[in-house]
């Protein structure tokens, strides 16, 4: 899919290189590395797509199969010079074509919950809210008790597509 000069490519498999590349200017989101690396790793074998812009990567979505008929955003990111263009629902509006093509019916995101009171992941939330995504459950202790996970839902209907325009 083309936006001028964006490109928003099919997902695949092994982005590992370009997924470091924009989570190490996301500091005030993956901020730990153990947790930044991690989701490197998960490149190696998690379909991803990316915005590219000519030759450079200016984001990626990450995209976990659970079952065939739900997903999970493992990971979204797009360099901090860029947000606000719209290209965040470029990769979601993308990500979700791509899973309905494919059967699928449910989507999920885990983010940081409002009680961690973070400025940052209050911007997160915003733009999930802004996909369509309702918020489902907090998980106190998924991940560490300073750490509260909230997960948002999507069903994927025809109708509910992230606008791609
Ligand atoms: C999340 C992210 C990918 C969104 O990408 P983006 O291109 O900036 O988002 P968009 O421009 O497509 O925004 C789509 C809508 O989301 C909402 N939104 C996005 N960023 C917002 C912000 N900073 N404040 C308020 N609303 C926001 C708005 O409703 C926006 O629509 P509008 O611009 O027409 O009002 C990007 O902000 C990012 O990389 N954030 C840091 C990493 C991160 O949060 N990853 C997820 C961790 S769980």
């Amino acid at each position: 899919m083309t936006n001028g000069e964006l490109l928003i490519t099919p997902p695949e498999v092994g982005h590992c290189d370009a997924c470091e590349q924009v989570l190490r200017e996301l500091p005030e989101w993956f901020g730990l590395e153990d947790s930044l690396m991690e989701y490197v790793e998960a490149a190696k074998s998690t379909p991803t797509l990316l915005a590219m812009e000519g030759e450079n990567v200016l984001g990626f979505l990450m995209i976990k199969r659970h079952f065939p008929e739900s997903a999970e955003v493992a990971c979204i990111g797009l360099l901090p010079s860029h947000h606000r263009r719209g290209i965040g629902r470029l990769m979601q509006g993308a990500a979700e074509k791509w899973l309905r093509a494919d059967g699928c019916r449910y989507l999920q995101v885990k983010t940081l919950a409002e009680a961690a009171n973070s400025e940052s992941y209050a911007l997160t939330r915003k733009f999930y809210e802004a996909m369509g995504f309702s918020r489902l459950e907090v998980h106190p202790d998924l991940w560490q008790k300073w750490n509260p996970c909230l997960v948002f839902v999507k069903a994927l209907t025809p109708e509910s597509g992230a606008r791609q325009e």
